[in-house]
């Protein structure tokens, strides 16, 4: 069976690729290598002894979307991660996103309609929620007002494919909101690239144990929290790739309850930035330079997933630790710089 992966030489579309070949599928990926490497996919075919086939295509030229679906009629599903992902940049250069991130996302649901089946996993994300009113949060938590127009992104793309399935009953449709992917694959052949200053936490951790960072800014510790500090569900890369595969097997199986459906993935653990740090020093058995600072615009105070619909309707649930993904991310980090 064909899947295309949109974006799939990025950093959670890389993960994925690797975990749909090892469930047996076969793999086209669309990528425009705007925020990744070509030679990702050597990489993967490292890992799992399978090339996926590759084009690079900018899904902003609907042209190109469209003869990619001619070609390739064999395609049953499709996971879609290709979008512009920088809270920050988001703001300076909205009309970048709302270019990148919705037009793209008609561009492939217009083809899907056409061919009148399709199996669609969309890569959504808990911005969606906000601060939510109360933790952990679960799928019916109220969607807010976007902090952003990289979240207001992810909140229209869920509108646009929700209308979508309402009048293209073949159409099956889940929406995944991540939580905070981190980590990188086992073999440390895979791995998140930030490319410039990193803006998540994870990467400015290991960039900053490996000496390429001077220090690591707590963005503040004055936050209703044990420790003062932000709290987040740090899910493994890999466990989150995995999730990915059973909502497609769960499209593929007819197992969906509903033609469009949302799922959060996360750990269901909360874990405060002191904590990631203290879990980081103990993995890495080295102390981490870091100082607390103000607080970084637009951060919430604490974000962490209710799994329990995931766990049960996807038979999914994340298998790794806090520490192994943190051990994960600095093998990685070791084995990039070296
Ligand atoms: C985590 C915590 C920071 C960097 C964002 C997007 C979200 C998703 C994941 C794409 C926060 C603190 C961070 C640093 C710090 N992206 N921090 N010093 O903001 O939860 O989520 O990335 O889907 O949509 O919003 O992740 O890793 O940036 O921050 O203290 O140098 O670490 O304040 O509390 P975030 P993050």
């Amino acid at each position: 069976m064909k899947m295309l992966v949109t974006g799939g030489l990025g950093f959670i579309g890389s993960h994925t690729v690797v975990e749909l070949q090892n469930e047996g599928y076969e793999v086209v990926i669309i990528d425009n290598c705007s925020n990744s490497s070509p030679d990702v996919l050597d990489r993967i075919t490292n890992i799992t002894g399978k090339k996926p086939i590759f084009e690079k295509i900018d899904l902003r030229e609907k042209d190109k979307v469209q003869d990619f679906f001619s070609r390739h009629t064999d395609v049953e599903g499709v996971i879609h991660f290709a979008a512009s992902k920088a809270v920050g940049e988001s703001v300076e250069n909205p009309l970048l996103y709302y270019e990148n991130n919705i037009s793209t996302l008609v561009y492939i649901l217009q083809e899907l309609q056409k061919k009148n089946t399709a199996n669609f996993i969309f890569s959504s994300s808990c911005t969606v929620y906000g601060q939510a009113d109360e933790l952990p949060i679960t799928e019916n938590a109220p969607v807010k007002v976007a902090e952003s127009p990289y979240g207001n992104t992810k909140q229209i793309g869920e509108e646009i494919i929700k209308d979508t399935c309402k009048v293209t009953p073949n159409v099956k449709a889940i929406a995944l909101r991540y939580f905070n992917p981190i980590g990188a694959h086992p073999t440390a052949e895979i791995g998140e690239l930030p490319i410039g200053v990193p803006q998540n936490l994870v990467p400015f951790i290991t960039q900053t144990a490996i000496g390429m960072r001077e220090q690591l800014s707590v963005f503040g510790n004055d936050y209703p929290t044990k420790d003062g500090t932000c709290i987040r569900d740090y899910i493994h890369v890999v466990d989150l790739a995995k999730a990915h595969v059973s909502a497609l097997q769960r499209l593929v199986n007819d197992k969906n309850k509903e033609n469009y459906e949302v799922f959060n993935v996360g750990t269901g653990t909360g874990s405060t930035v002191l904590e990631v740090i203290q879990s980081f020093e103990k993995v890495a058995q080295q102390k981490l330079k870091h100082q607390i600072v103000e607080r970084r615009p637009g951060d919430i105070t604490a974000a962490y997933a209710d799994t329990t619909k995931a766990n049960n309707e996807l038979e999914w649930k994340a298998q790794s630790s806090l520490d192994e993904a943190l051990a994960s991310a600095w093998k990685w980090e070791q084995k990039v710089r070296n």
